[in-house]
């Protein structure tokens, strides 16, 4: 079983001091605030405070348990401004949530690459390189999300001069190459091998059928970075299985409406309603189930982590694996018949009722037996 575990407040503060770090020092030490939520309505208005040495303004979302792994915060850049150039340690994944600008990347040997960007792209920034962001509008701010892995790093070290100020280029992640941040990719199975999406609302995607109804999905790994992110799309009236893992994925929804269902065992499952620029983060090993109880297809972006995947011994994730043979998705036959019933209630403020019927027959095929099902062999 894997529950909450909420202690008294005696033994809860002899740990107190643990929940700090130098990552939490850092960023108290920049003046902005840690929510320390799983869900977020809408980043594109979440309130940010000023950010004075990075020249706009921010606010940082981690819960607990993504706050040792990687981390997410929210950066907006004034109508007419720029952020000071940084360079940094840890890696760092950007989709843009509104407006329009420009992000100039080098390195030490003079290499030196621009892009332009807008509400929906996508990019990493390559470990240790020089990058500065530029509002390119004179009329409106721009705003975008990061997830990085600065926790461990900064953890790590404990030494901010040298997370941020350290002469090194990492030549196998940043050539200089004019094309570095193209908006072209070669596909590899699953994976789009780019280092820039310019629009990640739009981009086409693959089937996927492991997931549940209707599956698009594409995997990124952009910059050589060790993070890795993806999209999924699934049809309206329909719902996806549900599965747990461990911290650190950032799911923000890109487009479409509905819900999410997160609980830990034996609990009762939490509503979360979402929307363009919703985030949420499934905190450690609870499971999470993602409806699409609008009208139009659902499609997120997930920035991750490798502590997010927990893999069996032939290195399949789990939350692809059916719980009837030690996996961590839960198949539609064993969901709660309450599952069902909530959604089609939810679909009906919308007229629509579900069309789920197709998947729940599709999983039949492959579905494991139950182990008290296990079908005897022949000696
Ligand atoms: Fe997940």
């Amino acid at each position: 079983m894997v529950r909450d575990a909420i202690v008294d407040d005696k033994l809860a503060k002899k740990f107190a001091t643990e929940k700090d770090s130098p990552y939490t020092r850092w960023i108290e030490s920049e003046g902005l605030d840690i929510i320390p939520a799983h869900y977020v309505p809408d980043l594109r208005i979440v309130e940010l405070k000023p950010w004075d040495r990075r020249g706009g303004l921010g606010v940082f979302i981690n819960h607990e348990a993504s706050r040792t792994s990687n981390d997410c915060y929210v950066c907006e850049i004034p109508s007419g401004g720029k952020l000071a150039p940084q360079r940094q340690l840890f890696e760092e994944m950007i989709l843009v949530l509104d407006g329009q600008g420009s992000t100039t990347v080098w390195n030490d040997a003079g290499d030196r690459v621009s892009f332009e960007w807008q509400a929906g792209s996508l990019f990493a920034i390559p470990l240790n390189t020089w990058h500065q962001h530029f509002n390119g509008s004179g009329q409106r701010s721009a705003r975008f999300v990061s997830s990085t892995n600065m926790p461990p790093v900064i953890n790590l070290y404990d030494d901010v001069d040298f997370v941020f100020n350290t002469q090194h280029d990492f030549e196998n992640r940043f050539d200089g190459d004019p094309d570095y941040f193209a908006n072209k990719g070669e596909q590899k199975g699953l994976l789009l091998d780019t280092n820039f999406v310019a629009d990640a609302v739009n981009l086409p995607l693959i089937e996927a059928k492991e997931r549940g109804a209707g599956g698009g999905h594409i995997r990124f790994a952009m910059a050589k970075g060790s993070m890795n992110s993806h999209i999924s799309q699934f049809p309206t009236a329909t719902y996806k299985k549900a599965h747990r893992h461990g911290p650190g994925a950032h799911v923000i929804v890109l487009s479409g409406e509905g819900y999410s269902l997160m609980w830990l065992e034996g609990e009762e499952p939490k509503r979360y309603q979402w929307g363009p620029g919703s985030l949420i983060v499934p905190p450690n090993m609870c499971f999470h189930q993602h409806f699409n109880s609008g009208t139009e297809p659902a499609r997120y972006l997930a920035f991750k982590h490798e502590v997010v995947s927990i893999r069996n011994g032939q290195g399949v994730p789990k939350a692809w694996i059916s719980q009837r043979i030690g996996g961590d998705q839960i198949d539609y036959a064993d969901e709660s018949p309450l599952i069902r019933t909530a959604f089609a209630e939810a679909l009906a403020e919308h007229g629509l009722e579900p069309t789920m019927d197709q998947f729940y027959e599709a999983e039949l095929a492959d579905l494991p037996p139950k182990s008290n099902e296990a079908v005897v062999q022949p000696a």
